[in-house]
């Protein structure tokens, strides 16, 4: 509900305020965001009062003790005596980069930003949950004192989950072009310095760790110059106070629906108040508004919880889940997949491929996708990328056939592309050189043997979409792998010209209008994101294709860190988690198949070996866990996820169904301690008053110095939800050095255990 009165907005979401205010008719001033307050017709309490004014700072021509430099705004312009870190930089007519944008007018109304569709990039929509129907949007016009240029600051409020989204529009009524060199879709002032800045930092098969770091004087920049939103700093951050733990405290959450280059800073100012934006990065960005047009920033997410980091997380995950990811996906489980690329790399053939096929089956997987090498001569990778035409002698035939044979083996059918890229070995190259992304004169940089597509070019865009709609045209494909395995370096476009700082922002855009008429063309059909793992685990691809894969590291040692840092920000369903082989590839490391699956099991399920070659034991165990996996599938991809514990050695998850009736808890060791202390596990959001049985899930386990698999101990218990929930169940006693027992919790290094709890 948004109310304006006496000159205050008071928007408010179901735990959320938003306070802000026109202060002189002409600033935004930002008087509050946080935890619900009642809405009152006197708000000057909140209004940051000059006195004096300070010192040698610079003061407004009409009011002589006002200074901006120390006033909680709501956006900020350049040569107004504001001297933090400013979101806009834009040469008006004149070449002068000074601007004032005062308060013009503003609108309420229902449901989300009445230009979404003509922005040309994903956004917030609308759900197809009734319960989650209660959107408005606020749309605050600024108009510059000097030239007929207006911003608009625009707000929509997500009632039920608790979450806003920004974003600026730039319309440009002169004659002349203005140039736009920083545009932030948000920018937002707190009163207080006091903060941790937390952000998920990372590499190749090494994503989104959590780093914290204590705020004092200065600023901090979070942000990707790969092209991509980037496996090295992703869009998602949070701000906690000092008394935020996992389920307590204050906690902000930021992010941007966006796939390219973004750009995150929070400045904490001399003033004691601190300053958070988000938006396009203006890394090499320079757009030319011609007379008459309009810049649209992309969506900038921010969510508050009082309830920690798992109540912050929560909201961003019934946010993806609701008014991200699209509206056919919201809520559908996904299939269990295998995936043939760490099974056979690029050294298969159509019959090697249904043999893993049909063994897959046989252990319950649902769906077989066929990974990288399926076309023209890709054998391995320094070719071909760009001819998509299938080579019909490596898979025994048609596409059409193939899928056919693997249908009726009784599985659905997956897909492999990477289309935004060119190898200079193949005859898309030999035809087209020119839309290889390059410098002319300069020799260009390689990535895995590999140049980008120029997707600013609009013949580009189609020929991808002709190329990937035609393969989907020719058989049955259920589900596409959309990968992309470089960064940019060379950004220039000969279709550009003079206007080489579009370039980046303009790749993206070509993107987005690939993926929509695309997925639009194929709504049935199951997109997974992918860029080389997680180098683009953004919102932005999210809104195209529902899921995405997490991470190129499958060692379940690394994964933990990897899906635990990429929970905060977002939902288990949008990770793609797969069972792989031991040693394994990306560390050489052996863990077990029961640990392999129980952290794969929290997020969309799949296999990634060579199914054929499992021992007898290692078939059942994974027979066993499939239809583990498929009894609580719903809770998996889509019930509420917590994390309990965070330690070094000890990670504690559990998720929890809508109705509360349902959990499972992880436990995961990740190295033996000798003649361990004992173990308590407590849960969370149960019913109190409800009685439920906590059972372990039996697993296979090495049992002793013979290496002989047996199953492991089995606990049950009846208890009461508020006893499982403030008490806890004391674990029988892990190995210690003594007898091996029947009842012995041997976990080892590596080890895991899965506690179904079910409403009696
Ligand atoms: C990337 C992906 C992998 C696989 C290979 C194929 O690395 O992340 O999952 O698809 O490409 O070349």
């Amino acid at each position: 509900m948004i109310i304006f009165q006496n000159n205050v907005f008071h928007a408010s979401t179901k735990n959320t305020s938003y306070i802000i205010r026109v202060r002189d008719g002409q600033y935004i001033e930002q008087l509050y965001y946080g935890k619900k307050i009642r809405h009152t017709s006197d708000y000057e309490a909140l209004y940051e009062k000059n006195g004096t004014g300070y010192g040698n700072s610079i003061v407004t021509p009409t009011d002589s003790r006002l200074t901006l430099d120390n006033i909680c705004l709501e956006y900020s312009f350049s040569g107004t005596g504001d001297y933090r870190h400013i979101p806009l930089t834009l040469q008006m007519p004149d070449s002068c980069f000074s601007n004032q944008f005062v308060y013009d007018s503003y609108r309420i109304y229902q449901g989300t930003y009445e230009e979404n569709d003509k922005t040309n990039m994903p956004f917030a929509k609308k759900s197809q949950d009734k319960e989650q129907e209660d959107v408005e949007t606020l749309d605050i016009v600024l108009k510059d004192t000097v030239y007929p240029v207006y911003l608009h600051l625009i707000y929509t409020f997500f009632y039920e989950c608790d979450v806003i989204v920004r974003l600026v529009k730039i319309e440009n009524h002169c004659e002349d072009s203005i140039r736009i060199e920083k545009v932030m879709s948000m920018m937002l002032d707190l009163p207080e310095q006091e903060y941790y800045l937390h952000t998920f930092d990372g590499l190749w098969i090494r994503e989104r760790h959590k780093n914290r770091k204590k705020l004092v004087s200065g600023i901090y920049v979070n942000d990707s110059t790969t092209g991509s939103s980037s496996n090295r700093h992703n869009p998602f951050i949070m701000l906690t106070k000092a008394n935020c733990t996992q389920d307590t405290g204050d906690c902000f959450g930021f992010n941007l629906i966006y796939s390219g280059n973004h750009y995150e800073a929070v400045e904490v100012s001399e003033y004691g108040k601190i300053r958070i934006m988000s938006g396009l990065n203006p890394h090499q960005f320079a757009w030319t508004l011609d007379g008459n047009d309009v810049f649209y920033t992309p969506q900038a997410v921010l969510t508050y919880s009082d309830k920690g980091q798992n109540g912050l997380s929560h909201n961003m995950h019934v946010f993806v889940n609701q008014h991200i990811i699209p509206s056919n996906w919201q809520g559908k489980e996904r299939p269990i997949v295998i995936n043939n690329w760490e099974a056979t790399y690029f050294d298969f053939t159509g019959d090697k491929l249904l043999e893993i096929a049909e063994e897959a089956k046989s252990l319950g997987i649902e769906m077989f996708v066929l990974d990288d090498g399926w076309f023209s001569n890709r054998n391995d990778d320094t070719s071909s990328l760009g001819d998509w035409t299938v080579n019909e002698k490596k898979i025994g035939g048609t596409l059409d056939g193939f899928v056919k044979k693997i249908n009726n083996l009784g599985i659905k059918f997956g897909l492999w592309f990477e289309p935004e890229m060119i190898c200079e070995i193949s005859e898309l190259y030999r035809q087209h050189p020119d839309w290889a992304v390059k410098v002319p004169g300069r020799e260009a940089y390689l990535g895995r043997n590999q140049l980008v597509l120029d997707l600013t070019r609009q013949e580009v865009c189609e020929y991808i979409v002709d190329a990937v709609t035609s393969i989907l045209k020719s058989a049955p494909v259920e589900y596409v792998k959309w990968d992309m395995n470089r960064h940019i370096t060379d950004a220039y476009s000969a279709g550009l010209l003079k206007r080489q700082g579009e370039f980046y922002h303009r790749y993206i855009l070509g993107l987005y209008q690939i993926m929509k008429e695309i997925t639009e063309e194929f709504p049935d059909v199951l997109f997974e994101s992918c860029s080389s793992g997680g180098n683009r685990f953004d919102l932005g691809m999210l809104f195209y294709m529902p899921q995405i894969w997490t991470s190129d590291n499958t060692d379940a040692n690394q994964r933990i860190d990897i899906q635990e840092g990429t929970s905060f920000g977002y939902p288990l369903s949008a990770m793609a988690a797969h069972v792989s082989a031991v040693p394994n590839h990306q560390t050489l490391r052996n863990i077990s198949i029961e640990t392999r699956f129980h952290v794969a099991c929290f997020g969309v399920l799949g296999y990634e070996i060579d199914i054929t070659k499992l021992t007898e034991m290692e078939k059942i165990a994974v027979a066993q866990q499939i239809s583990f996996y498929k009894q609580y599938r719903r809770l998996f991809q889509f019930g509420t996820f917590s994390r309990l514990k965070s330690e070094q050695n000890l990670v504690v998850w559990q998720v929890t169904s809508g109705d509360q009736k349902e959990a499972v808890i992880l436990v995961y060791q990740r190295l033996a301690v000798s003649n361990p202390p004992g173990d308590i596990i407590k849960a969370v959001n149960l019913l109190p008053d409800e009685i439920y049985t906590v059972k372990s899930r039996k697993q296979y386990i090495i049992k002793g110095k013979e290496e002989v698999a047996g199953m492991s101990e089995e606990e049950e218990y009846q208890v009461f939800g508020d006893m499982l929930m403030h008490a806890g169940i004391k674990l029988v006693q892990q190995f210690s050095g003594t007898e091996l027992l029947e009842q012995t919790r041997l976990m080892g290094d590596f080890g895991t255990r899965v506690y179904e709890i079910k409403k009696k």
